[in-house]
């Protein structure tokens, strides 16, 4: 009696996985269709190691579901909104295509509602890309409740455009494209995780203050209004791109970070080119840009690399000997006034003291309090199943 009561419950199918964060260095800016989300350029990210930053999302699907339902970090969300739809509408016409449209009994029935759970394990206001993680998460996540075995980033492409970077570890390209109908618009990984071993990442948290203009609309504004946009996708980008698989392939430092840094800035320059102007860097993003050049120039080469996105954080690449010396530059330059026991998180970092020369000549003007803290990760895989049915975010009942 007890089985047949819990065959009637009719819970059917839990999976949970987690997706990783990226970080573009040859930007994304600008869509050439908007309800599809196809670029006007191709881009280049690093995809971030998850013991830092990640998503964790739980599916599960159920006959006694009514409804389709989404929480997010424990509060409930609109289900409907047209990218999650998107997402779901297309694994599910990917299942049914699969299963070419006889019943397959041992499948899940596309019919069932599903149950949707997603948490970040950062703070989703410190503006860390979490869309990108978060869909990346739910395709892949849904996949795996359907069964589907191929390449998806094409779907995860329909939740956010960078979301479909996410789909792969280490050194991704987002090719453009050129059909209307954005099948050929995919991520392609450039090289593994494991292809840059020395690679490090430092995130500087900035305190944290909500992003002005969202990266969708700011996009659409360059797209409709900045020359410099246009001439950057046609004419920049396709070179760019071509030298930064060279210096990822040859682990060249010195070409990848200086590109990186060139890509961040035009990327602002179009943001500046846009009419109304869009403003993502601020005084302290500026800070530390001064303070990235004035390092390196120190060293008389290209230690460290700093990007940013459509806000004021800093990503900070480096090598992992150059690592402890610029933390601790970092902590001279924006001394911590409240966390300094939480000031760096993440891997572990060595301590360094730093020269009088070295000192005199980049710590120029501290300014406490301004970064909040640093995360130290670096390059990392993709996204992961997670076996183990503790670690699902939905109980037996199919609720948080
Ligand atoms: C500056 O992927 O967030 O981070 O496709 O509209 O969801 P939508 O935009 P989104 O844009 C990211 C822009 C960027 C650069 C990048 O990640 O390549």
């Amino acid at each position: 009696v007890a089985a047949a009561m819990a065959a009637e419950r009719g819970l059917v199918a839990m999976a949970t996985c987690t997706a990783p964060v990226n970080i573009a260095v040859i930007k994304y800016w600008g869509k050439r269709d908007t309800d599809l989300i196809l670029p006007i350029n191709s881009s280049l990210s690093v995809t971030l190691h998850q013991d830092q930053l990640k998503t964790t999302t739980t599916a599960a699907a159920s006959r006694d579901f009514t409804e389709d339902r989404l929480w997010l970090n424990g509060e409930e969300a609109d289900v409907g909104h047209p990218r999650v739809q998107a997402c779901l509408r297309e694994v599910r016409r990917l299942a049914r295509k699969r299963r070419g449209g006889g019943e397959d009994t041992a499948a899940l029935s596309l019919s069932y509602k599903i149950h949707i759970a997603s948490e970040n394990n950062f703070p989703t206001a410190a503006g860390l890309a979490s869309s990108a993680a978060g869909y990346a998460c739910l395709v892949s996540v849904l996949a795996r409740l359907y069964g589907l075995e191929e390449e998806l980033s094409e779907v995860a492409r329909r939740g956010s455009g960078s979301a479909c970077r996410s789909m792969f570890g280490g050194f991704v390209q987002w090719q453009r494209g050129e059909r209307p109908d954005g099948t050929d618009s995919l991520a392609l990984q450039v090289a593994p995780e494991t292809h840059w071993p020395e690679l490090r990442v430092l995130v500087l948290v900035v305190s944290g203050e909500k992003k002005p203009v969202a990266s969708t609309v700011g996009m659409q504004t360059s797209v409709e209004t900045s020359p410099l946009l246009k001439h950057r996708a046609e004419v920049v980008v396709p070179e760019r791109l071509a030298q930064m698989m060279r210096h990822i392939r040859e682990r060249d430092f010195e070409g990848f970070g200086q590109l990186a840094m060139r890509d961040s800035n035009q990327f602002h320059a179009t943001c500046l080119d846009t009419f109304p102007p869009i403003f993502y860097l601020t005084d302290l993003s500026r800070h530390i840009i001064a303070l990235a050049h004035r390092y390196n120039a120190h060293h008389g080469h290209t230690k460290v690399a700093y990007t940013f996105d459509a806000g004021p954080n800093a990503v900070i690449f480096a090598l992992a000997d150059t690592v402890a010396e610029f933390v601790e530059v970092v902590r001279r330059s924006f001394p911590p006034t409240t966390n300094g026991d939480q000031f760096v998180r993440g891997l572990p970092v060595g301590s360094a003291a730093l020269s009088q020369e070295l000192l005199a000549a980049v710590v120029t003007e501290p300014v406490p309090g301004a970064v909040q803290f640093i995360l130290h990760t670096k390059p990392g895989p993709g996204p992961q199943l997670v076996d183990d049915p503790s670690q699902h975010l939905l109980g037996a009942d199919g609720l948080p």
